[in-house]
């Protein structure tokens, strides 16, 4: 495959050799693009030597002033990869600011692009980065989001490029899902569109309160990247959570409120080919919300007046196709016996193929820990129970006996 390296200007610059290594070493041919402010932390000589190709920065080669075309590059290319992406550059990238060779090969890219974001972390939690990145993202390209580490500053958080071995393999991933490294069965969902739920929803009492719930995403985004790892494209809709995705076949799109998860979910399920439920959704949201913050001292007591949100696993249950898979979650509150029979019930209302019940009277199951213990039961009366265990080797089985 022919891959464009974007490389601008970071201390995580000196990581792209690597990369380099790895792209060529698995027979891949490079083509490095670098900013100016890239060459300051990694020399052109380096990176030719590594790609034997010679390196393009300028628009015009100063030695003949002959043309370097980005569209050409745009038109060669299997994979466009920025590694390291600064924060200047995104937000060039994301508003069309094509004043350096790198920006205009990306605007006249033709094949994927990735983007692995550098920078300090500040810089990457500012609103105008994570902006950037989600106009990125609603363009197509795939973000492989930094880690949490050490950083060049001395300081500890998340903007760090992520390692050249995890860049290699998302990319891989998706230009080549057949042969992904971490599929239980390799590209077994290839083809499949899914789209997974996760999370609480928040419903506003005025601008400062809500009414929520325990739930935390982790056994929604768990699924989210199990089958994406099988070859699945996923549309994950989540609600308020503090988690970040890490496969790059991942599109999110964020909501607060349960009118707006089911907004999102009716407008993405027609052109998926499953749908997993496993949100926390509130039944309920208050009739009205106030449009200034609810002083103590006007009232002793308040009331509520709450109106029942829609039930969105319904819905979309109503409006499935023959071809189109459902998966719900049912968390209850009783014993195993008894949450199957609600389960069950759930099931059938709701038009659901598999229903996925567990139980908060279990130790380890539900909420905010890290494992769960299920049964999933189908709509043919069949029941599988899982053991107990970490919620991503559920999300595996989960997705391998369901999808
Ligand atoms: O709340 P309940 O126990 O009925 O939830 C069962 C299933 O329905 C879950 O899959 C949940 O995500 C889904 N659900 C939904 N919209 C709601 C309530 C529940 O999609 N308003």
């Amino acid at each position: 495959m022919n891959i464009v390296l974007g490389i601008t200007g970071s201390i995580a610059a000196y990581k792209a050799c690597t990369l380099i290594r790895q792209f060529v070493k698995a027979g891949h041919e490079v083509q490095v693009v670098i900013t100016p402010a890239g060459k300051e932390f990694v020399t052109p000589i380096t990176l030719s030597a590594l790609t034997s190709k010679p390196v393009v920065s300028e628009f015009f080669a100063q030695r003949d002033g002959s043309w370097h075309s980005h569209v050409a590059l745009g038109q060669w290319a299997d994979a466009m990869v920025i590694a390291p992406a600064t924060a200047s550059s995104i937000a060039k990238m994301a508003h069309g600011v094509a004043d350096n060779m790198l920006i205009t090969t990306y605007l006249s890219m033709k094949a994927p692009v990735f983007v692995a974001p550098a920078m300090d972390l500040d810089m990457y939690a500012h609103p105008t980065t994570q902006a950037n990145l989600n106009q990125l993202r609603s363009y197509g390209n795939y973000i492989v989001e930094p880690g949490t580490g050490f950083l060049a500053s001395h300081l500890e958080g998340k903007g760090r490029m992520e390692e050249p071995d995890e860049i290699f393999r998302q990319v891989m991933d998706v230009l080549q899902p057949e042969g992904c490294s971490n599929c239980s069965q390799e590209g077994r969902l290839v083809g499949r569109r899914v789209l997974i739920t996760a999370g609480p929803t928040h419903e506003s009492i005025d601008p400062a309160r809500y009414i929520g719930n325990h739930s935390t995403g982790k056994m929604g985004f768990a699924l989210a990247e199990a089958a994406a790892a099988e070859g699945a494209e996923v549309e994950l809709i989540a609600g308020p959570v503090a988690l970040s995705v890490k496969h790059p076949r991942i599109r999110r799109t964020d909501v607060v409120s349960a009118e707006q998860m089911h907004e999102a979910a009716m407008r993405l399920f027609p052109s998926c080919t499953d749908g997993i439920l496993c949100a926390a959704v509130a039944d309920y949201r208050p009739a009205q919300c106030a449009d200034v913050k609810i002083k103590r001292e006007t009232q002793a007591e308040m009331t509520l007046t709450l109106v029942q949100n829609p039930d969105i696993a319904a819905a979309l249950g109503q409006v499935k196709t023959d071809g189109q898979r459902l998966v719900g979650f049912a968390l209850e509150t009783a014993a195993s016996a008894e949450a199957l029979h609600y389960g069950e019930d759930k099931l059938r209302r709701k038009n659901l193929d598999y229903i996925v019940v567990n139980s908060l009277c279990d130790a380890g199951a539900g909420f905010g820990v890290d494992t769960n213990k299920v049964t999933i039961v189908s709509a043919n009366g069949q029941q599988q129970s899982l053991p107990l265990a970490d919620k991503s080797e559920v999300a595996r089985e989960i997705i391998r006996r369901c999808l």
